[in-house]
């Protein structure tokens, strides 16, 4: 049982393998937090929360004769609003009488088992694990409001999920201006706060602060989860490390406006609220009707590594999903980067022919195949084939591509589209541009108004059309720019504070009929490159495109970045040409390879243009992914270097699950004259089993992770290095 309910001190205790989750029915009714972090056993931790006047932090009605009571210094489960908590808070919402306040106290909780899913949003999901659903029922009488919070308790995964519903139980209309999923607090600690920001072709980059007094804003009011502002932020002790120390992880599944607000209060209490961004958010929920938030992923683990392994496992196996999840998946060339819009049939078979003899199984034909596309001026929402460009039409160089023995993918942008195209001149009412006012460019495009039901439906046979029509086994499914205007015709004046997040809730819904109808499909993910990589996308797409900057040693960066939450097999990565197309900068082949090889693999680049030499080495990689893929996407990762040796070096390595097999990569990002040996030292392996190392020397474990290994001389045009490590 890893919930349990102690009626004696009203408190409900939610366990994991490692960590323990206390909350309490207070006097009142409130819903206090107590505890989360390691295992304590069954201690009521209440004994800690001793309670002092605070003077200006007043009290509610029933203990205006105990000034110590206060809202205002608890921790609690999910807050009320405009009643004497004056920290950040959960949920605001406006009644028909014009109040905003509200106090929500305990009325009902239930304990379940299996996982609870939300309708309509990506959810973790049971996996044949041990799971328990808890739902705790609070409400507002006098404003009629109820919330039910959902705790998912994933025993052996360490992991807890929450998400919260909010129920109008009266008979007037009320207005939501903020709903988040949860509010976790940190009543004792000095915390630091990894989160991960970015920029197109820079995306998550750790970031580590000391938390001050306030408010820490994490945001992103761009209509996409964002290459600025991922929505996932660490916690973690002052001196935790890699290896020890504290560390919470907040998550949220979700792909549009999302906020996290950490409040370190005047008593050095912490508060995380995340959710969906309340700015610009107003939802009209009527009587009786029901808001569901998206997720949040939560984890308490001692160090990084724990912490990042406890979010790998529960994303390999218990958000990605279908086919492809634990599979193989297909090595491809994309032929993005060596055509860009210049598409000739005789380019593309020439690049497809190369691919298959060195070993590729998949051509991806990126954009550019559809009329009018020969920039990025027009063409987007018309999904014509262009039999200029391809003179048999998509059927016949499929078959041509097929018949060589590849498999086909296709790149689409269905929620775009260009002011010059037919859809948009047939129904100029399905973007999302504002009255009377010209709309932001970006792109040369335009944003297809998704909660439009019209135009869902038009995404649905499109894409269906094209699926049933040709043989594809592979989708990339782009989205080049950011949502603004954000005006939906379809829609009163009151509730435009609706369009954002109907917008998501109408892309999950075409997600899930699209991958339910082509289960052989592969959905990836990608907008701009990472800017939507996020536990939602990841529920529909098993693989995101990383980043569109494939300069090896800025993915270094960026992959290092996304490791903390994501598992290398939902990263897609490609060795591209050198010197490479974003930042100029020439590295040797094998420098790409080692780098694109701990994600989903693939190749970007004219391989009918490569020497001999170049076309042997490639051979060479495509057989070590395929023989390594089951360790890097299936086994543990591992940091070896932090975001200080950057300057010089960086390694990491992967074990597999029975640790009989460990692949340790190191790249040298500056080359320096005379320096000191590098010296790592491994991770993960069995002490006492002994290892070879390359097929050159045999060692103990313990060796290799006390002792390390040392590379002499790290010197060149940003060499790489891989150690195959395997158990004799
Ligand atoms: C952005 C993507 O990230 C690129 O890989 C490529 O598909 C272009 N869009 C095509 O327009």
């Amino acid at each position: 049982m890893s919930i349990r309910y102690i009626e004696s001190s009203k408190q409900i205790i939610l366990e994991t393998a490692d960590t323990t989750y206390q909350m309490k029915i207070d006097e009142l009714g409130y819903l206090q937090h107590l505890y989360y972090g390691k295992k304590l056993g069954q201690n009521d931790m209440s004994y800690q929360f001793r309670i002092y006047d605070h003077g200006f932090s007043g009290n509610p009605y029933e203990m205006r004769d105990n000034r110590a009571y206060s809202l205002d210094s608890m921790a609690q489960e999910y807050t009320s609003f405009g009643v004497g908590d004056f920290r950040v808070t959960s949920i605001y919402a406006s009644c028909s009488d014009g109040s905003r306040c509200a106090e929500f106290r305990y009325a009902a909780h239930e304990i379940l088992d299996g996982k609870y899913t939300i309708p309509g949003l990506p959810s973790v999901y049971d996996n044949g694990d041990t799971v328990q659903t808890l739902i705790v029922t609070l409400i507002d009488k006098p404003a009629n409001i109820k919330i039910k919070l959902y705790y998912g308790v994933f025993e052996e995964l360490d992991i807890i999920t929450r998400a919260a519903e909010i129920i109008n139980a009266g008979n007037e209309i009320v207005w939501l201006r903020k709903a988040c999923s949860m509010c976790l607090e940190l009543p004792f600690g000095k915390w630091d706060m990894i989160h991960f920001h970015g920029r197109h072709c820079m995306e998550r980059q750790p970031e580590r602060v000391p938390l001050f007094h306030g408010i820490h804003t994490l945001v992103s009011g761009r209509g996409m989860s964002s290459h600025q502002h991922n929505p996932f932020v660490i916690l973690c002790d002052r001196d935790a490390t890699e290896d020890n120390g504290a560390c919470y992880g907040v998550m949220l599944m979700y792909s549009g406006n999302h906020k996290t607000e950490i409040e370190r209060d005047q008593f050095d209490s912490v508060r995380i609220v995340t959710g969906i961004s309340d700015d610009r958010f107003r939802w009209e929920l009527a009587s009786g009707a029901s808001f569901y938030t998206p997720e949040v992923i939560l984890t308490c683990a001692d160090g990084l590594t724990n912490l990042s392994h406890n979010y790998h496992r529960v994303i390999r196996n218990n958000v990605v999903r279908g086919e492809y999840k634990l599979m193989h998946r297909p090595v491809l060339i994309n032929n993005w980067e060596a055509t860009y819009f210049d598409i000739t049939e005789e380019k593309v078979l020439a690049i497809a022919e190369k691919a298959k003899e060195l070993g590729v199984e998949m051509f991806v034909l990126d954009d550019g195949w559809f009329k009018n596309r020969n920039d990025d001026n027009a063409g987007l929402g018309d999904w014509i084939p262009d039999t200029e460009k391809l003179p048999d039409g998509l059927g016949g160089l499929i078959e041509k591509i097929n018949n060589m023995g590849l498999r086909f993918g296709l790149w689409i942008e269905p929620e775009m589209v260009n002011e010059d195209s037919d859809l948009y001149r047939t129904h100029p009412d399905w973007a999302l541009t504002a009255p009377n006012r010209a709309p932001m460019m970006a792109r040369n495009q335009l944003v297809l108004d998704l909660s439009r039901k019209e135009v869902h439906d038009y995404l649905f046979d499109t894409i269906s059309g094209l699926l049933e029509k040709y043989n594809i086994t592979y989708i990339k499914w782009d989205f080049n720019r950011p949502i603004s205007d954000v005006y939906s015709y379809a829609f009163p004046s009151s509730r435009q504070g609706e369009v954002s997040h109907r917008y998501y809730l109408s892309l999950y819904a075409l997600y899930e009929k699209l991958t339910a109808k082509f289960p052989h499909v592969l959905f990836e993910g990608c907008a701009g490159g990472g800017g939507r990589f996020d536990a939602g996308m990841l529920y529909y797409n098993p693989q995101i495109w990383c980043s569109d900057n494939t300069d090896p040693i800025s993915r270094l960066k960026i992959q290092y970045g996304t490791s903390f939450g994501y598992p290398s097999c939902t990263v897609g990565a490609h060795v591209s040409a050198s010197p490479n197309h974003q930042t100029g900068r020439k590295t040797p082949l094998n420098t790409r390879g080692v780098v694109a090889m701990s994600g989903s693999f693939g190749y970007e680049l004219d391989l009918s243009q490569l020497s001999d030499e170049e076309c042997d080495e490639i051979k060479n990689q495509i057989k070590k992914y395929k023989e390594l893929e089951p360790i890097i996407h299936g086994g543990r990762m591992y940091r070896l270097s932090q975001k200080s040796d950057a300057t010089h070096y960086m390694a990491w390595q992967f074990v597999s699950p029975d640790q009989s097999r460990a692949l340790l990569n190191i790249v040298v990002t500056n080359p320096l004259a005379n320096s000191a040996p590098v010296h790592v030292k491994l991770k993960g392996l069995i002490p006492d089993a002994t290892y070879s190392v390359n097929g050159e020397f045999e060692v103990l474990g313990s060796a290799l992770m006390k002792g390390g290994y040392t590379f002499q001389r790290l010197i060149g045009d940003y060499p790489a290095m891989q150690l195959d490590i395997v158990r004799i």
